[in-house]
């Protein structure tokens, strides 16, 4: 077991041994979060490393991952926790088989036990929060859920808790490691923002970028990797209407690498783009002759030693 961090630096070294590259703001969010045991919430857009904190967190830290991935739909059923019905009807079944005589109340007190709970990540996570072991319990794109759903965080968010009617409260001893992740499809509500710190984690500027490439693509020549975050840093300013993430530009180089590509030229860039791009539009609006203006673009800057 790890233990916590004590510093803001110590938090981007420990971010940085599970090979995830935080900027002093992120860093300091993430170690006031952890010391003063408040929920975060991250947004952003997709692919820029939301998700990837809270695993690389769990890992470092060597704690359990609990999540809790978001969809339309998600209810507490599927979130937190839901009664046996099956198993309920069958000690009901049971104890009328058997004869013995048993109050209505005694019963009801037998099929509401711990027993006959179907326990959801969030119950999971509280039950699993005992002193220096509490999991990372991350809340995946909220934004995709109802806005409903969110009422039922709040209990847990504020308190760490959870109140089961029939059982009664289900607090957590120590304080899970709470990030909540959005990418903005919708607005996330005041009441849960409220109960938690914020982060907005943007696109990184081209030297984290760098910096997160060598780490992840060690392969790719470091002339390529130059290439490759210049190309896509020009591209992020480029209205399109899916602006590539970290996600895009590793597996971008991955690709390149694999084709023995030392520097970039049209043609590579052309055959490659569809994993830097994933919609057609995209694609057709910067294959060819627009490709090939970005390609000298990187090569001027390269040349004037501006990027
Ligand atoms: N700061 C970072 N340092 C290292 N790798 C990163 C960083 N940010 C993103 N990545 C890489 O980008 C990928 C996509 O990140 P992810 O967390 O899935 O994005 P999001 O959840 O924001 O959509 C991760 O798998 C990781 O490899
Ligand atoms: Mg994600």
């Amino acid at each position: 077991m790890t233990s916590l961090p004590t510093s803001v630096s110590s938090t981007a070294a420990l971010l940085a041994r599970g090979g995830y590259i935080a900027g002093e703001a992120l860093a300091t969010s993430v170690f006031l979060a952890l010391k003063l045991q408040r929920p975060i919430l991250l947004e952003g857009e997709a692919g820029v490393g939301k998700t990837e904190l809270a695993k690389v967190l769990a890992a470092t830290l060597q704690r359990p991952l609990v999540r809790l991935q978001c969809y339309e739909g998600l209810d507490l059923a599927a979130a937190a926790y839901e009664w046996n019905y099956s198993r309920q009807l069958l000690h009901i079944r049971a104890s009328e088989a058997t004869g013995e005589k048993q109050s209505t109340a005694a019963l009801e007190r037998d099929i509401y036990s711990a027993d006959y709970l179907l326990k959801r990540p969030l119950l999971q996570a509280l039950e699993l929060s005992v002193e220096g072991t509490a999991p990372v319990l991350l809340i995946d794109e909220l934004d995709r859920a109802d806005e409903p759903f969110e009422a039922f965080l709040l209990e847990i968010l504020a308190d760490y808790q959870l109140t089961i009617p029939e059982l009664g409260v289900i607090s957590a001893t120590t304080p899970p490691i709470t990030i909540l992740t959005s990418n903005r499809t919708r607005e996330v509500h005041d009441a849960v923002r409220r109960r938690c710190f914020y982060h907005w984690i943007d696109f990184p500027a081209a030297q984290r970028e760098r910096e997160i490439l060598m780490l992840k693509v060690p392969e790719a020549p470091s002339e390529l990797t130059r290439q490759v975050v210049a190309f896509v840093q020009s591209l992020r300013k480029m209205d399109l209407y899916k602006t590539p993430g970290i996600a895009e530009s590793i597996n971008w180089a991955q690709a390149l690498a694999a084709l023995d590509c030392v520097s970039l030229d049209a043609g590579k860039v052309d055959s490659t783009l569809g994993t830097l791009l994933k919609y057609q539009d995209d694609i057709a609006r910067i294959q060819g002759s627009e490709a090939a203006r970005l390609i000298e673009e990187v090569k001027t800057k390269a040349r004037e030693g501006t990027y």
